[in-house]
């Protein structure tokens, strides 16, 4: 029998490669993608299967985290062997101006699901990945941060992603479901969002190159992630699900680089050199070719708290799911690089 899987955010960067992940492994994939004015299918239209053919493997439906009966439904009809619930307003600026909503989608609607599971008395049947995060660890000064690590979120995004966290542990505890958290850091692809800081380098840069664009406006240069390959880290999600127990699992490639550094690293790949002057806000990278700023501060870049730096250790990862990252960050910049070269090759 063919498993199945439903996948709440699949038309975003994790949900598009994971349904990849799970058609290749022979599953029956379900999606919940919000209605939109425009489609906004795009990293997903590959695998597309059109609803009139017979049999398909790939099915979606629209919803929405905000809306209970809508989650109970789906779950209903669907019973999936496995709920990978991936939906959330990710962005953790624009948690700021939306915190409300952040917290309903965020926080509440993971909840939603989890009710759904226990509601409809699919705990011996239904197994939960809630998408955690590195957020949740906040500002801190500790050199590498595990599953024992102590938790301060500092944005309105972490702090709901907290409350998920949590309450995954609490109904795994309560109600005996097969609930686990994948703590994932950064993590990037071609298909990452515009607005994520790496996509924006890259795009940015490329532009420039190319004389389409003059200067690139950042926000906190000095800020450290610890960026991996979302191909590599949907795979630990089907990982952490087929562990014999649930269980909570850091994610991560254990090593860590300043926006600089990645903007550097694009600048490379790009045949571009670059004189970085001043300090701060005041900041700025030179194009030494031509002497011409490209890179600057803009403060409405700046978060109203920022996280200096993440870096994971991935080793109860490694030692109990025999999970490790594949692609390290000069391959996963030269990938994006070369990505968007290729549209405008196009
Ligand atoms: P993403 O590209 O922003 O995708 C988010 C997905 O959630 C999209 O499909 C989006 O739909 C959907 N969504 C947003 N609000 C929704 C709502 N109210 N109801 C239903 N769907 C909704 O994020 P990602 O990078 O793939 O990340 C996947 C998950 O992992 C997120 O929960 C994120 O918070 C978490 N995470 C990400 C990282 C990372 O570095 N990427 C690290 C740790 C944790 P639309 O396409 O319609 O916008
Ligand atoms: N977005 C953005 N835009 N970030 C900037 C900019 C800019 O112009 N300039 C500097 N930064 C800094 C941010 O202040 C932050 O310190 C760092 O770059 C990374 O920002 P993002 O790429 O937006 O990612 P994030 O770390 O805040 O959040 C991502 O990773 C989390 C895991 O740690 C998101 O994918 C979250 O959903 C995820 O949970």
């Amino acid at each position: 029998m063919k498993k199945t899987a439903l996948i709440t955010g699949i038309t975003g960067q994790d949900g598009s490669y994971l349904a990849e992940l799970l058609l290749k492994k022979n599953y029956i994939v379900h999606g919940i993608k919000r209605r939109s004015s425009q489609f906004n299918t795009s990293r997903i239209d590959h695998i597309y299967q059109d609803p009139s053919l017979h049999k398909r493997n790939l099915i979606l439906h629209h919803g929405d985290l905000l809306d209970s009966p809508n989650l109970f439904n789906i779950i209903r009809n669907i019973k999936p062997d496995e709920i990978y619930n991936l939906a959330a307003q990710s962005h953790v600026a624009v948690s700021f101006e939306q915190p409300e909503y952040t917290a309903n989608a965020d926080a509440l609607g993971t909840i939603r699901l989890l009710e759904a599971i226990k509601n409809l008395k699919l705990q011996s049947k239904t197994k939960f990945y809630q998408a955690s995060t590195s957020e949740i660890y906040g500002d801190n000064n500790l050199k590498k941060l595990n599953e024992n690590s102590n938790f301060k979120p500092s944005s309105p995004y972490g702090v709901s992603k907290l409350f998920s966290y949590w309450i995954t542990r609490n109904y795994r505890d309560s109600y005996n479901i097969f609930a686990s958290n994948g703590i994932l850091f950064n993590h990037e692809s071609p298909r990452r969002g515009e607005t994520f800081v790496t996509q924006k380098i890259v795009k940015g840069l490329v532009k420039i190159k190319y004389n389409l664009q003059g200067c690139l406006f950042l926000g906190n240069l000095d800020a450290k992630r610890d960026w991996g390959h979302a191909k590599d880290y949907v795979f630990a999600m089907w990982k952490i699900l087929q562990h014999k127990k649930p269980d909570d699992f850091c994610i991560a490639t254990g090593k860590s680089f300043t926006i600089k550094n990645f903007i550097d690293e694009v600048a490379k790949n790009l045949q571009m050199k670059l004189k970085w002057e001043g300090k701060g806000v005041n900041e700025v990278a030179i194009n030494t070719r031509n002497n011409k700023k490209i890179i600057a501060v803009n403060q409405m870049y700046l978060r109203p708290s920022d996280i200096n730096s993440l870096t994971g250790d991935y080793s109860k990862a490694k030692k109990l799911l025999n999970w490790k990252p594949k692609i390290n960050f000069s391959q996963l910049v030269k990938e994006m690089v070369d990505s968007e070269l290729d549209k405008y090759s196009k």
